[in-house]
């Protein structure tokens, strides 16, 4: 069975009751527990803590806006003593800044920041306004090469009648599914994400067809010429019905057992923080017997613990441990964020895999992105290896700061710390230069 409104498939986060979440005048409301929760842009904003995760994108979204600032002013002194095409290079940068500047705060002037809010809540780790800025010129700006080379492998030889109730997580700009859905026959689709300035930008091109400008500056341009560029940004064309965007927190997902015939993760699973096989548990708890899940991304992991740098053949194994089978498998060379302004060129092997659900699993527990004594201070601070690896760089660092008298240079301290911690010159060059370039 289908259902008619994502609320219908939701559970509050705050009481963990299913369907009794609904809009009431002024955004929505648990019936349940009372909790209430915004509609940003008409786009329902689930959290645990509403307020809080709208800070955190609000302190995001002001430090990005400074940024840009800055960086025109930046351009705008070195023209002072700049000549010939330099001088043009840095007035064309200059504008491209404080173009981007307005361009953001018009996006998002429903939500943007009257002064700098504060949070102690540290909600999403390594998520910020400007994650995934240059994915949107490829999904609705650059010619469109990239996102059709990257559907193309799992169009052409992946056919099936239909996928559905979709759910897309981490949908981001949302081309591969604004794609996929042209493609495939799919009776509803839920994108769900966290970032307010992905999601405002691909609703209103999706659902609105509304086009967006938006200026590019690229890291390494071509050119003087490609140096930044306007883009329009739009759909081919709007789609109405059958859509639905939500924000809510991947990591645990909110919605009801069984409730999606298929679920993909496109470039999505690579990013999470918790550990992939307890991921998948949740992948397989929220679609329905026989459903299927589809992963598109890289071929390999790169994260900070070893064992999480998981390769596909251990994805494909961590899966069927969960009750999945392996359907459809193919990996290909592709083109990664290739803009056609920069001087760079990224390529990838990347991947699609198809599985079917044919065993339930359980659901992980409730997946916390930072330790408890975090939340509640009354808790003792365990000696966790991070935190004590930190206090051994602390301490040297103490030392290299303590050994500054204004006149020994940095070779002099170099050869300190490589003499007293038994380090090579050369890694204690490295590690002082990339310490003080932090710094200062
Ligand atoms: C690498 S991007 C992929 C975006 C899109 N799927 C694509 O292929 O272009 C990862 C996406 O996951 C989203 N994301 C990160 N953490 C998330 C979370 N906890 N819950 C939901 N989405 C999250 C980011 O905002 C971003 O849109």
């Amino acid at each position: 069975m289908s259902f008619k409104n994502i609320y219908e498939i939701i559970k509050c986060p705050s009481c963990l009751q299913v369907n009794s979440i609904e809009e009431v005048e002024e955004g929505l409301s648990c019936r349940s527990c009372s909790s209430e929760y915004p509609l940003l842009d008409g786009i329902p904003w689930i959290f645990r803590s509403p307020q809080e995760s709208l800070v955190h994108w609000q302190q995001s979204i002001a430090r990005l806006f400074d940024y840009f600032n800055i960086k025109a002013s930046e351009s705008h002194q070195a023209l002072g003593e700049a000549k010939g095409l330099t001088a043009q290079r840095l007035e064309t940068l200059a504008q491209a800044y404080e173009e981007s500047a307005l361009q953001l705060k018009t996006l998002l002037d429903f939500i943007f920041p009257n002064d700098h809010q504060t949070s102690m809540n540290f909600q999403f780790k390594n998520q910020s306004i400007e994650s995934y800025y240059f994915n949107v010129f490829r999904d609705w700006g650059w010619p469109q090469e990239e996102n059709e080379k990257c559907l193309r492998p799992l169009v052409e030889n992946y056919k099936v009648n239909s996928l559905g109730d979709l759910c897309v997580l981490g949908a981001g700009s949302c081309r591969w599914s604004y794609d996929l859905f042209k493609h495939y026959n799919i009776n509803q689709m839920v994108l769900l994400d966290i970032n307010p300035f992905l999601f405002t930008l691909a609703r209103r091109i999706i659902l609105d067809g509304r086009s967006i400008d938006l200026t590019e500056i690229p890291l390494s341009p071509k050119s003087i010429e490609k140096c930044c560029r306007k883009w329009s940004l739009s759909a081919p064309e709007a789609i109405k019905d059958k859509i639905s965007f939500l924000y809510a927190d991947g990591n645990n997902l909110i919605f009801n057992a069984n409730s999606f015939d298929t679920v993909a993760t496109p470039w999505f699973l690579d990013i999470l923080r918790q550990p992939v096989d307890e991921y998948i548990k949740r992948i397989n708890r929220i679609l329905k017997q026989k459903g299927r899940w589809i992963y598109f991304g890289p071929s390999g992991f790169n994260k900070d613990q070893l064992e999480q740098k998981v390769l596909l053949e251990e994805l494909i194994e961590l899966a069927q441990e969960v009750g999945f089978e392996l359907e459809y498998q193919q990996s290909f060379e592709g083109p990664y964020l290739q803009s056609p302004l920069s001087a760079q060129r990224r390529s990838e092997q990347m991947s699609y895999l198809v599985f079917v659900k044919v065993k339930n699993s359980k659901d992980p527990a409730y997946f916390e992105d930072r330790p408890q004594w975090l939340n509640d201070f009354s808790l003792p601070i365990p000696k966790d290896p991070v935190l004590m690896q930190k206090l051994i760089e602390s301490k040297i660092y103490f030392e290299v700061l303590s050994t500054i008298d204004g006149k020994r240079s940095l070779f002099d301290l170099i050869s300190l710390v490589a003499n007293h911690y038994g380090m090579t010159q050369e890694m204690a060059t490295q590690s002082l230069v990339k310490y003080f370039n932090t710094l200062l």
